[in-house]
């Protein structure tokens, strides 16, 4: 039996499907179960990676779990790394971020920092998934375009390698299904380095318009990220690191080539296929 964390989201989803493809038992962990829409078969148990007693049900009898945290991240991998122990969990597949590699001190970084740590302190094999960002994180343009084909742009311009969310879920089938992978961590990127404004013409060709862009000052973002979670000291040092350009995935990692067997998906594939939701 395989836990999915996160397994109505961007990456979990994924991979609860190629894990049914493959045959494999799956329970998937939800606050919404009945909106869950899983595949035939994947038993939900409701609750969340923060919830102490939801994780005693979903590790009853699991030999493994993907770990996505979408909340607070540390506080989670805390609560979910004492559940995994007490279930004698024996292999963990933690989604964490090439921010952990990052020169510059930065709350998203940290979260993820303190995350590994606490898997780290459970007696299972673990495999640490440290992506990029991910061609989603192109769904915020979607408002702007559809209203007036902009796209302003809040993580700076500078070169890294956006990854797609379907192969983060492969090399996650691979780590949890295959030996190998034990004690490892691996960095994830796309194939191609990109800024965001190529990425902006790409998705314009992709929807068959020109786009206007243009990257939002750092201040701006600052008032924007603040705004949104109060803490303006968390804010700066964010935004500082997104908008470095030392950034851990600007180059390339054979990662998604070598778990999988095949090359990562470009950018454009992702435009293509997500044209439709940009207008
Ligand atoms: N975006 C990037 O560029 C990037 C890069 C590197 C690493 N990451 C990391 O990837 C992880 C996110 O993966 P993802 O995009 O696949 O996840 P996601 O789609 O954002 O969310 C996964 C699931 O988590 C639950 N969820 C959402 N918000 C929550 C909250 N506030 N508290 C508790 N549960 C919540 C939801 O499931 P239910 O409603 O069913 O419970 C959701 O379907 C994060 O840890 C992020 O830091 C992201």
């Amino acid at each position: 039996m395989i836990l999915v964390t996160g397994a109505t989201g961007k990456v979990g989803r994924e991979v609860v499907e190629q894990l049914v493809a493959l045959g494999r038992e799956v329970r998937a962990l939800s606050r919404k179960p009945q909106e869950a829409n899983l595949p035939e078969g994947v038993e939900v148990v409701a609750g969340s990676p923060g919830d102490a007693d939801s994780l005693a049900v979903a590790l009853k009898g699991a030999d493994a779990a993907l770990v996505v945290l979408s909340g607070d991240v540390a506080a989670e991998a805390r609560t979910f790394a004492a559940a995994a122990a007490e279930a004698g969990l024996r292999r963990i597949v933690l989604l964490s971020s090439a921010g952990v590699l990052h020169p510059l001190p930065h709350g998203i970084a940290r979260e993820h920092r303190e995350a590994e740590e606490a898997i780290l302190g459970v007696d299972a094999a673990w495999t640490f998934l440290r992506p990029g960002p991910f061609h989603a994180n192109t769904s915020w343009w979607i408002k702007t375009v559809r209203e007036n084909s902009r796209v302003r742009d809040w993580i700076g311009n500078n070169p890294g390698a956006p990854i797609d969310e379907y192969d983060i879920s492969s090399v996650a089938v691979a780590a949890l299904t295959q030996d190998g992978h034990e004690n490892k961590a691996y960095v994830l990127t796309g194939p191609e380095v990109l800024t965001s404004e190529e990425q902006a013409r790409i998705l314009g060709e992709a929807i068959g318009r020109e786009l206007d862009f243009s990257v939002a000052p750092r201040e701006e973002v600052v008032e924007v990220f603040a705004g949104i979670t109060g803490d303006r000291e968390a804010a700066v040092s964010n935004v500082a690191a997104l908008h470095s350009p030392e950034v851990p995935w600007a180059r390339p990692t054979t990662t998604v080539r070598d778990l999988t067997g095949r090359e990562p998906r470009p950018y454009r594939e992702w435009a293509a296929a997500n044209a439709p939701l940009f207008g």
